[in-house]
């Protein structure tokens, strides 16, 4: 349906997932994704910025790419208005209604994908008409449902509830994961962190040797009853999101101590101690910064050993 050789996605990071590493992605075969604010300044403009992004890739790959968009982000009207000018093939959508742009996206022939960390919402997007979702379990990184469904669980019974393809993510970062979630009856696999810890990310260099030196009791979820959120443990940062929380500070207030600037701090600036660094919680298998092309090649060889290692028992 994607049109890709590997049901791999690089998942959408917001500061991140800039035209670079999704065109790397892509041309190893997988589906790349970029993000509208991917390396932009803090007051930039993500309209301009994506429209930027997506001719660079244009250039950079002849395969399919994507674009993700949250639809929680401001003028989600205007950054479609780009997708759909440039004819973009697929769309990822998160954290809000699918409702609002799949038709029309899928009036110009691109391909809607939507992110649920449920069989309700999986349900509501497949009326809602989108092609494909992704089932994200509470190991991922970034923003996480308000159920926090480990991902064992979550595939089966999104896979039960829908006839579309599901997509599995969160806390997957190698071949095993990716044959345990098609044995569960996924399709596809999409990773976020293990795109972190690679060559042609933009991530400063302090988050991924942070990324890259975790064990597997590195990352803390935040803010479970407002914006449930999967990071790194950090001294200040999470000691101050959840003494936020435990003394029941309001959504605003927190809003305003987070933002979007806080991921940007950590994940383009490098400062880990004061920013939020997202990170899912297989982080302790990610050992070396690859290439992308050396992930997607490890991730399919390895998927033939373990079939096969599978086969023999
Ligand atoms: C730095 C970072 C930023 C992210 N930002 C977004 C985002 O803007 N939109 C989105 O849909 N998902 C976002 N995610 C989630 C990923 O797309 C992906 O679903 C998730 O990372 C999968 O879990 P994993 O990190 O354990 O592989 C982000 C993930 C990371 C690591």
């Amino acid at each position: 349906m994607l049109e890709i050789a590997y049901p791999i996605l690089q998942g959408g990071m917001l500061w991140l997932a800039d035209a670079g590493l999704a065109a790397t992605v892509s041309n190893a075969g997988g589906l790349g994704v970029i993000s509208p604010m991917a390396g932009m300044k803090p007051r930039g403009n993500p309209i301009k910025n994506l429209n930027t992004q997506i001719a660079k890739a244009k250039k950079l790959t002849d395969k399919p790419f994507g674009v993700n968009i949250p639809l929680d982000l401001r003028d989600c009207g205007l950054l479609m208005d780009v997708i759909m000018e440039h004819q973009v093939p697929v769309v990822v959508t998160a954290a809000g209604d699918p409702h609002l742009y799949t038709e029309l996206l899928k009036s110009f022939g691109t391909k809607v994908i939507h992110v649920v960390s449920s069989a309700k919402h999986a349900r509501s997007a497949e009326k809602a008409g989108v092609d494909v979702v992704v089932a994200e379990g509470v190991e991922a990184a970034a923003r996480n449902g308000f159920d926090e469904t480990p991902l064992f669980s979550l595939i089966p019974q999104v896979v039960d509830a829908v006839k579309i393809p599901v997509i599995a993510a969160g806390g997957i970062v190698d071949s095993r994961g990716i044959a345990a979630a098609l044995a569960l009856g996924a399709e596809g696999v999409q990773l976020g962190t293990r795109f972190v810890a690679v060559k042609e990310n933009i991530a400063h260099e302090n988050y991924k040797n942070a990324i890259v030196g975790t064990d597997e009791a590195g990352t803390v979820m935040t803010l479970r009853s407002l914006i449930p959120s999967r990071s790194l443990k950090n001294t200040v940062f999470s000691q101050v999101l959840l003494g936020m929380e435990q003394a029941r500070a309001s959504t605003d207030e927190i809003r305003e101590f987070m933002g979007h600037a806080a991921s940007r701090r950590a994940g383009l600036e490098g400062d880990l101690d004061n920013g939020e660094a997202y990170c899912g919680s297989s982080v302790g298998l990610i050992r070396e910064i690859l290439s992308a092309k050396e992930v997607i090649e490890r991730l399919v060889d390895g998927y033939s050993a373990v079939v096969k290692k599978l086969q023999s028992s």
